[in-house]
């Protein structure tokens, strides 16, 4: 029963749901949760379908909706092995926790001269990896580069790629880039990019770092296509997950066009030959520590 689909995020082969009928409670409700029809009732009994929707994305939701432990999906990176029980209703977070959480959130740029040990980045990544994906298994891919030298060397690489926008700037270089962009892409570069870079560029020269500031460790995160969504719904996690463990972060998105355009540098940095880099994160332990949450606000919120 597996088959093979083109779909960048998809091409691997459909997970096999199997259902162990002695154990089985005919409860039916692994067919009520699957969301691509890959189980059905028949006869009041739950049964695999070969032909569902597409096929099983592996979702894992029949394992965790089985009270009596009958059903068990294999591949797409899918076993038995990974249904654990969850914790108690009580040990999990509260509204009020998880709102404290996220008030007290704040992008850190202002770090420690401390390690971030690697137990603790496997911690992180490890509730990093639990963020929803549009299709399972989650194509996003992750590089640690933990050490301050080793976040030095990338902000130097990078720093010396931004020294290629400046010629974006001149008058020339203004109007290749009305050819390449649509204008508010343009604006945006002349507004903010370029500023941006000719400040971090300036910083390096004086030995600051305004790209990732001097953060001990910085989280990358790509993918095999350009879309960003899936990788920053991980990092989104991820900073959350800091915060928990402590640590402070900041989403670094200057980093993705950067190392984009020169596959030298995105090769060295670990971003597969065929990925996309496309959001990075620093983290570290915070040196400053704020008082108070500041209220937001999105820009329009309508029920209609
Ligand atoms: C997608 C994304 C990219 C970002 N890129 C940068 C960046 O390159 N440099 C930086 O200092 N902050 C960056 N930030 C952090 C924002 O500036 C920060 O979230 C914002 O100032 C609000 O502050 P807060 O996170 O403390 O609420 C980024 C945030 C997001 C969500």
């Amino acid at each position: 029963m597996t088959r093979r689909t083109e779909n960048k995020t998809v091409n691997v082969e459909w997970g096999v749901p199997s259902i162990d009928e002695a154990v089985c409670t005919l409860c039916g409700l692994c067919a009520d949760v699957c969301p691509s029809f890959s189980i059905r009732k028949k006869d009041g009994k739950p049964v695999v379908v070969p032909d569902g929707m597409f096929g099983c994305l592996a979702c894992g939701h029949c394992m965790a909706v089985c009270p009596s432990g009958a059903i068990c999906v294999t591949g797409r990176g899918l076993t038995g092995e990974d249904v654990f029980p969850l914790p108690p209703v009580a040990a999990r977070a509260t509204t009020a926790a998880l709102e404290g959480l996220f008030q007290a959130r704040r992008s850190t740029r202002h770090y420690e001269d401390k390690q971030v040990a690697r137990a603790t980045i496997d911690h992180l990544l490890a509730m990093s990896s639990t963020a929803p994906m549009g299709f399972p298994p989650s194509p996003v891919g992750v590089v640690v580069i933990n050490g301050k030298e080793r976040v030095q060397e990338l902000a130097k690489d990078l720093t010396a790629a931004f020294k290629k926008w400046l010629f974006l700037g001149t008058p020339l270089g203004s109007v290749i880039l009305r050819l390449m962009m649509d204008k508010p892409s343009v604006k945006m570069m002349r507004d903010f990019v370029l500023p941006v870079a000719k400040a971090i560029i300036e910083a390096r020269a004086a030995n600051r770092d305004l790209l990732f500031y001097n953060a001990p460790c910085v989280i990358l995160f790509h993918y095999p296509m350009k879309d960003t969504v899936d990788p920053t719904i991980a990092c989104s996690f991820a900073t959350m997950a800091a915060e928990t463990l402590g640590l402070g972060s900041c989403m670094i998105g200057t980093v993705p066009p950067a190392l984009q355009g020169d596959r030298k540098l995105r090769l060295k940095w670990g971003v597969p030959e065929k990925n996309f880099p496309s959001i990075a994160m620093t983290l570290g332990y915070p040196s400053v520590k704020f008082r108070n949450g500041i209220r937001r606000h999105f820009k329009s919120v309508e029920y209609i």
